[in-house]
């Protein structure tokens, strides 16, 4: 039997293909209906022409959630012992980057309780070539202090294969014009914020998570 963990990377690799894209429309708070398991995406789809991506980076900002990090990248990981996976962690300057949150009033029982992560590019000398972007989640993604972190992913979107958000990381993709138009979801205890920042995206409430073309 193929074990859970292995399924669970299949699911991700056969995502970042992209082909599979489903939209799920907007449901009603009362009547949610299960999406159909497996998902398409989900399928061992061994006919398809287009090679997975190897090309990943991370976008880093201060008030990062390590959750939303840490659980992609090991999923990466465990897909790079099987073939050559690029990730690149990318963020305004070299500097550590803490996921302590950016006030003194976030943090009011002066708590240590953060972890910082390393960059290895600045927006300036990350890589052409990046095939996925991801963006975390965090108190740091309502920072007024992202507008360089917005432009690069201004940039970088039309380039890539595909962006993905994880919890309140589609408020940074929002807050950046990448969601107009588009269907998302976020964090429900950041909900009243996250649909404040943008009016112009389809909020769906009842997901945990959305695909809507390459997003
Ligand atoms: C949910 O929506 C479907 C389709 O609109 C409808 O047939 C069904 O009766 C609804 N169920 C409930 C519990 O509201
Ligand atoms: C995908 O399906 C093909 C054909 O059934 C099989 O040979 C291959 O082992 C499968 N790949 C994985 C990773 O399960
Ligand atoms: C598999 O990939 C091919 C080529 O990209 C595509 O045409 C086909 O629809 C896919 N099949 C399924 C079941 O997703
Ligand atoms: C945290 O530090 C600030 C200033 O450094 C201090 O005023 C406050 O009392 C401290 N709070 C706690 C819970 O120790
Ligand atoms: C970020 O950009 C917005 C809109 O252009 C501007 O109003 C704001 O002052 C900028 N924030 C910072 C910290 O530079």
């Amino acid at each position: 039997m193929r074990s859970l963990t292995l399924q669970i990377l299949l699911a991700g690799a056969n995502l970042f293909t992209g082909i599979d894209a489903r939209l799920y429309a907007r449901q009603s708070a009362s009547n949610v209906t299960a999406p159909a398991y497996p998902p398409s995406y989900c399928t061992n789809n061994t006919t398809s022409a287009v090679p997975p991506p190897s090309k990943f980076g991370y976008i880093l900002f201060r008030g990062f959630k390590p959750l939303d990090i840490n659980g992609p990248v090991s999923a990466l990981a465990t897909l790079g012992r099987s073939r050559h996976i690029d990730l690149s962690m990318i963020a305004e300057t070299l500097e550590p980057v803490t996921s302590a949150p950016l006030l003194p009033s976030m943090n009011l029982p002066n708590s240590t309780s953060f972890v910082t992560m390393l960059p290895t590019h600045t927006f300036a000398t990350a890589p052409e070539d990046l095939e996925v972007l991801m963006i975390p989640g965090g108190s740091g993604s309502r920072s007024p202090y992202l507008n360089a972190t917005l432009t690069y992913l201004q940039t970088t979107k039309p380039k890539l294969r595909n962006l993905i958000t994880v919890c309140t990381g589609s408020l940074v993709a929002s807050r950046a014009g990448l969601l107009d138009g588009k269907y998302a979801t976020t964090n429900k205890q950041g909900w009243v914020g996250a649909v404040a920042t943008n009016s112009h995206v389809h909020w769906v409430p009842q997901a945990r998570w959305v695909v809507d073309g390459n997003i």
